[in-house]
């Protein structure tokens, strides 16, 4: 049995720490654990063009900050194959028969894309292909018969959507697709990093990102400005964790060694946060640690980029590539679900005569 991975962000921005932690972090890791066959990693342009249909140099302009953020992360292109999605033209086919087994009710129950209506502001002016994307989504997940798609909490009703679409397919047609599963974040902290103003969602339109390429002066100016708890007002007073960012922050990044090099008054963070409960600990000299910390995980990144920036030719052509073996691999795929469905007309096993 194979294992696969395949997973993906849409280029609409540079990634920031929340992609980093939520899933490009344990890809790096999943890559270099030898467990897999194949990793195919996809930068989801049409997909960002279900929202940015006016907007296509958005897209086009993230492309290359995305793969730089892929390889300066630690993906490794001679172990993962990196490709953009509208180079598969493969995928837009499997769609459009995929979507012949979804319901519009089933669609609008689906709770990211509830979600992203509202988030979006789109009310009743949804463009349609916004709305299908679930199911293109199951055509990117299934054209490279991934086993594991390692993504974000908020990604898991796309893999349910996925799921069912595979077993209506089989059902409907005979075993062809492979049904994946979705590989969560081990460390519940990083399910969902807040903004730096305690927000939700780390968000560019709200300013309130830390990216993966930021540099060390604009890293220490967002970290001296985040939020911690507004009533912690005196370095004597009995501070909160919960809904604490610079906590938050902590609990995904920090390691036991962090706090012998950088903080050796606490052994772990459960310590340091006593400290701060108990009163007596300053918010300017945790985010101090936090700079440490982030920047002892950003910097190789830091280094890594400024490599490849110097190359960006070599980053065009392993997109290149990547895409090529992408469009190979859902070929073969896509011939398979033609010959499930009987629809390949002149081959010898289905042919019309
Ligand atoms: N929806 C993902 C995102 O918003 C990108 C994506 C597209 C994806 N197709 C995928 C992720 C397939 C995992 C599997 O970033």
């Amino acid at each position: 049995m194979n294992n696969i991975i395949l997973t993906g962000d849409r280029p609409t921005g540079r990634l920031h720490v929340g992609h980093y932690v939520g899933s490009l972090r344990r890809r790096v890791e999943l890559q270099n654990s030898g467990n897999f066959d194949k990793i195919f990693i996809m930068i989801a342009d049409a997909q960002a063009l279900t929202d940015n249909a006016d907007n296509p140099e958005k897209v086009r302009s993230n492309i290359l900050q995305v793969a730089l953020d892929y390889l300066s992360a630690g993906l490794d292109p001679a172990k993962s194959t990196l490709f953009i999605q509208s180079l598969v033209p493969e995928l837009t086919e499997l769609s459009f028969y995929y979507m012949n087994l979804v319901t519009v009710s089933r669609l609008q129950r689906n709770p990211t894309v509830k979600a992203e209506i509202q988030m979006r502001n789109f009310e009743t002016s949804i463009p349609v292909g916004f709305f299908t994307y679930p199911i293109s989504q199951a055509a990117d997940i299934t054209a490279f018969k991934a086993t594991v798609v390692p993504v974000g909490e908020d990604q898991m009703p796309m893999l349910e959507q996925c799921q069912e679409i595979v077993r209506k397919f089989n059902a409907t047609y005979g075993e062809t697709l492979v049904e994946p599963k979705i590989l969560l974040p081990e460390n519940q902290a990083c399910l969902r990093l807040p903004g730096t103003d305690g927000k939700a969602k780390m968000s560019k339109s709200l300013g309130n990102c830390i990216y993966l390429s930021e540099t060390e002066e604009d890293l220490k100016t967002k970290v001296m400005s985040m939020y911690t708890d507004p009533n912690h007002i005196n370095v004597s007073d009995p501070g909160q964790i919960e809904g604490n960012t610079v906590f938050t922050y902590l609990d995904c990044f920090s390691r036991p060694e962090h706090f012998a090099e950088y903080a050796p008054d606490y052994s772990c963070l459960d310590e340091m946060k006593d400290h701060y409960k108990r009163g007596g600990l300053g918010d300017v000299k945790v985010k101090k640690f936090l700079i440490k910390v982030l920047n002892e995980e950003l910097s190789p990144i830091r280094a890594r980029r400024a490599e490849w920036e110097a190359k960006l030719p070599e980053v065009c052509e392993i997109l290149k590539e990547g895409s090529r073996i992408a469009h190979e691999t859902a070929a073969q795929t896509l011939s398979e679900v033609r010959a499930a469905m009987k629809i390949d007309y002149f081959s010898k096993e289905n042919g019309l005569v």
